[in-house]
């Protein structure tokens, strides 16, 4: 049967399933009452839940009639910790945390395609693994499944998922060859001088002044260091000093984010951020500590697998809704954890704005963002006939 009368049938009950998960936000690692909805709703469909031992988030596993290769779908599940604006009748009920990057959208999808896969076991050669990870606004989700060993359960032969693309308009899907989004480390800088008068400099080494030579020193890290070919950002965001007009302050912390597309370029980063910091503090008298916390690598999709994402959604859509998007963002999406290291993978951006309403285009991560819903069929219908195909 065709995939898109398949999902055409499951769409006003997946509609009603995405408002109730966004009525019911969770955050990062809390997300304890979807995981038990998506449990329940897994076991109904009949997919099998391995048990490996995940806190929050859930893996799913439907074998095929016959053997054959598996596929991993991947979807995030958490909310974050921000007020919803939008004043929608099925608006967060849970003060302070929302789903305004639309995970609910994704749980929801990743929930159909297996409900509608289910119903197509005895066709599919082989096997596929429904990796509803927790905690990807926080970074940590993907590591979890990974250190839970979700490979143990079987090996993924591929990974797709989808993310959500208010920019692009419900109904089309944006693909993106190579490169997609970047790498993120997270570094603190802590200036430790020696305080005192504000009149009496000559008594004192004072960190504000250094810190600001070292925030100077930093820009030159992308503008003189980096290859100009190479994309990458250097952002610090936060800078704490001082109390008083007349007080000099015995330390300043810094804090910043290292974004880059190409694991040499970001080592080269980071040992710059490293030694442009402590050596700037030491020429003026001062010290300097650089502390990192060290994230995800660049998402780099997989040209066959991108190419089978094309095809896929060349028999369910309009030529004209498939995309093709040129440049990568310096955003960041830690499904780079599980592909390329676990096996070949890629992820597409499902359109979900509509010129017709422009709360559809205020971005992700904005509490006054609404998701056209018409891409929940879209997004269901791409990963079901992915899944078809890969395993036909
Ligand atoms: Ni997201």
């Amino acid at each position: 049967m065709d995939t898109m009368e398949l999902v055409k049938a499951q769409e006003q009950e997946m509609i009603q399933m995405r408002r109730h998960i966004h009525q019911n936000p969770e955050l990062s690692n809390q997300e304890f009452q979807t995981t038990k909805l998506i449990q329940e709703k897994l076991t109904e469909y009949g997919i099998e839940i391995a048990d490996i031992g995940l806190k929050t988030g859930v893996v799913g596993v439907l074998k095929g009639r016959f053997p054959g290769k598996t596929l991993a779908i991947r979807e995030d599940i958490d909310a974050l910790p921000m007020k919803e604006l939008t004043g929608l009748p099925f608006a967060s009920a849970s003060d302070g945390v929302c789903h305004s990057c639309g995970h609910d959208i994704h749980t929801t999808v990743l929930l159909y395609t297996a409900k509608i896969l289910s119903a197509l076991k005895d066709e599919l050669h082989g096997n596929v693994m429904f990796l509803f990870q927790p905690a990807e606004e926080n970074g940590s989700g993907a590591k979890q499944l990974i250190d839970c060993g979700f490979d143990q359960v079987l090996k993924p032969d591929a990974f797709v998922g989808l993310h959500v693309a208010p920019k692009l308009n419900a109904g089309c899907i944006g693909l993106k060859d190579g490169p997609a989004s970047a790498s993120s480390d997270m570094f603190q800088i802590r200036v430790t001088g020696k305080g005192g008068h504000g009149a009496h400099p000559e008594n004192c080494v004072d960190p504000i002044i250094i810190s600001a030579y070292i925030l100077t020193q930093l820009q030159t890290i992308v503008s003189r260091e980096n290859h100009p070919i190479h994309p990458a950002v250097l952002t610090v965001g936060s800078i704490h000093g001082g109390q008083a007009n007349n007080v000099i302050p015995d330390y300043v912390e810094m804090g910043g984010t290292l974004r880059s597309l190409e694991p040499e370029s970001r080592q080269a980063m980071q040992a710059a951020i490293d030694r442009i910091t402590v050596s700037c503090a030491e020429a003026m008298r001062g010290k300097a500590e650089v502390s990192w916390n060290k994230g995800m690598p660049p998402l780099v999709n997989d040209t066959p697998i991108v190419n089978g994402i094309r095809a896929a959604a060349q028999k369910l859509l309009p030529a004209g809704a498939i995309k093709t998007i040129a440049d990568p963002s310096l955003g960041s999406e830690d499904f780079s954890y599980l592909f390329p290291t676990y096996g070949p993978g890629a992820q597409f951006s499902l359109g979900c704005g509509n010129d017709s309403d422009p709360n559809t285009r205020h971005g992700l991560h904005n509490s006054k963002n609404v998701f056209d819903e018409g891409c929940l069929a879209v997004g269901t219908a791409v990963l079901v006939q992915y899944a078809r195909d890969f395993l036909g």
